[in-house]
């Protein structure tokens, strides 16, 4: 056998049981030149992972199988080699005899090796895309504000990543709830791991199930024959965002509940539990308290995941954002489209500035975007952003370009009581928001700058403190404190 495998290989050696080279035989020596040995006294003799790179031959000795067929890549080349443990009477290892069964596998081999290269090249790209998609899109450098209230929504979300009880997320659509968990994502000590999302609202109630918790291998005959991942492995390590959260049934809340008080989940059609690691962070833009009372959301669910509410404020409350929010939207959607970025006039600016934005960011980005598509130049005035805004069904606001600020200021407030009807308020009610708005406008008109919008107003600083104060801006009586 020795002299067939020594007459039919390119080449072979032996080692001790101590890992030592202590025979070669005439084919092998042919390797030494590549190997950089220029006499066989220098290989021989010598430990072989000294004189072999990437050798397995010591593997082998520790323990004790042979590893029947392998690439071996070092300075002389690719081989495919072979190595066998040798064995004396009583059956300990005494040393390993290796074997290079073809010194040219990439000739030899040809269609093998192209294929395994080929298979090593598309997993690499497949897990690159994967850990691209999975990487989150946004950190906190991407929620633009510096209001009051922006930072100390982003001062919660930054102390809340570094904590690992769920995240609860409060507030309308479109203000920014799925931008956060995904900064909240990438500023935690999972962000090297996944981040995977589950909208309640956009999967039907029947199959949420199965998207959290995934199908056992033939749970069902068909389609999902062979199993699959459910939400909750795919997130393992990472964090698992559930957005809408108020849409879950009932009867996925019981099944959430359990999984996040056992720490296990239980794949549909399958009977044992598997352990999961995840962090939850919830959004909505449901009441869930009231949720709670009616009955439609349970209250241990609630309580379990709002370990850390955060209230995302309305773009109506943080109208000192509206400037910086115009100028980063612009820019993202002349980068996307490719267009020249959009300059608003500071009459169009005010006049974005004082709408009441029920969609939010998402509302004004759509109103941004509206005005890229439709105008020839990117210099936007009013009379083009009312224009838009009343074929976006918002309060028709018809500001001519050289209606003086206070006709403006009327018209704005006369176009929102108009557009709810249904919803009539008292002459107080309807005076106090007349007065919002015109003191919003006038601080989108001023840069924010509290003396000139008094001065715009015609009444005093303080005057204006007070209105703020009562309008319950906090914010503003820190400023005078
Ligand atoms: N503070 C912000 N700065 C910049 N873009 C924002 C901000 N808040 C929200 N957006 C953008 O507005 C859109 C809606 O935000 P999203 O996070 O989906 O809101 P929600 O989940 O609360 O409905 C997204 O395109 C998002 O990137
Ligand atoms: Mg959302």
């Amino acid at each position: 056998m020795f002299e067939l495998f020594a007459n039919a290989s390119e080449g072979m050696l032996l080692v001790d049981r101590d890992g030592r080279v202590v025979w070669i035989n005439d084919q092998y020596r042919r390797f030494l030149p590549a190997l950089g040995f220029e006499r066989e006294e220098d290989f021989v003799g010598h430990p072989v992972s000294s004189v072999v790179q990437h050798t397995q031959m010591h593997q082998v000795l520790a323990t004790g199988k042979p590893i029947l067929i392998d690439l071996l890549t070092n300075r002389a080349g690719t081989f495919v080699v072979s190595r066998i443990p040798l064995r004396d009477g009583a059956g300990e290892v005494i040393g390993v005899l290796g074997i290079v069964l073809f010194d040219h596998p990439e000739t030899t081999l040809q269609p093998l090796i192209s294929k395994f290269a080929r298979l090593e090249q598309d997993l690499s790209e497949a897990r690159r895309e994967l850990a691209s998609q999975r990487r989150t899109k946004y950190t906190f450098a991407s929620f633009v504000g510096s209001s009051t209230a922006a930072l100390e929504v982003k001062r919660q979300a930054r102390r809340a990543a570094q904590s690992a009880s769920p995240v609860l997320l409060l507030g309308e659509t479109g203000t920014g709830k799925e931008l956060l968990a995904h900064a909240i994502h990438a500023a935690s000590p999972r962000a090297g791991r996944p981040f995977v999302s589950v909208n309640m609202a956009a999967v039907p109630d029947t199959l949420l199930e199965a998207e959290f918790f995934g199908v056992a291998p033939g749970a069902y005959t068909g389609a999902d024959k062979k199993g699959r991942d459910g939400k909750f492995k795919l997130a393992d390590g990472g964090t698992l965002f559930l957005d809408e959260l108020g849409d879950m049934p009932m009867s996925v809340q019981v099944k959430l509940l359990r999984a996040l008080q056992e720490g296990e989940i239980e794949p549909l059609g399958s009977n044992k539990l598997v352990r999961f690691d995840v962090r939850v962070v919830a959004a909505t833009s449901r009441d869930l308290q009231q949720m709670v009372r009616d009955g439609s959301f349970r209250e241990d669910l609630y309580y379990r995941l709002n370990v850390l509410p955060i209230r995302v404020p309305p773009l109506r409350e943080r109208q000192d954002d509206i400037a910086l929010l115009i100028e980063a939207l612009c820019e993202d959607i002349a980068a996307r489209g490719g267009g020249a970025q959009l300059e608003l006039t500071a009459d169009a600016q005010a006049l974005l500035a004082a709408q009441p934005w029920r969609g939010n960011i998402r509302e004004l980005r759509n109103v941004l975007e509206q005005l890229a598509l439709r105008s020839d130049t990117h210099h936007i005035a009013a009379a083009q952003v009312g224009a838009v805004l009343r074929e976006a069904g918002l309060p028709a606001l018809t500001l001519g370009t050289q209606a003086p600020p206070s006709a403006a200021m009327h018209m704005a407030a006369v176009g929102t009581v108009v557009d709810a009807p249904s919803a009539w308020r008292t002459l107080p009610e309807q005076i106090a928001e007349l007065e919002q708005r015109a003191i919003a406008e006038a601080l989108a008109r001023t840069g924010g700058n509290r003396s000139a919008a008094a001065k715009l107003l015609g009444i005093s600083r303080a005057s204006l403190y007070d209105r703020l104060a009562a309008q319950g801006d906090v914010s503003e009586i820190q400023t005078v404190a």
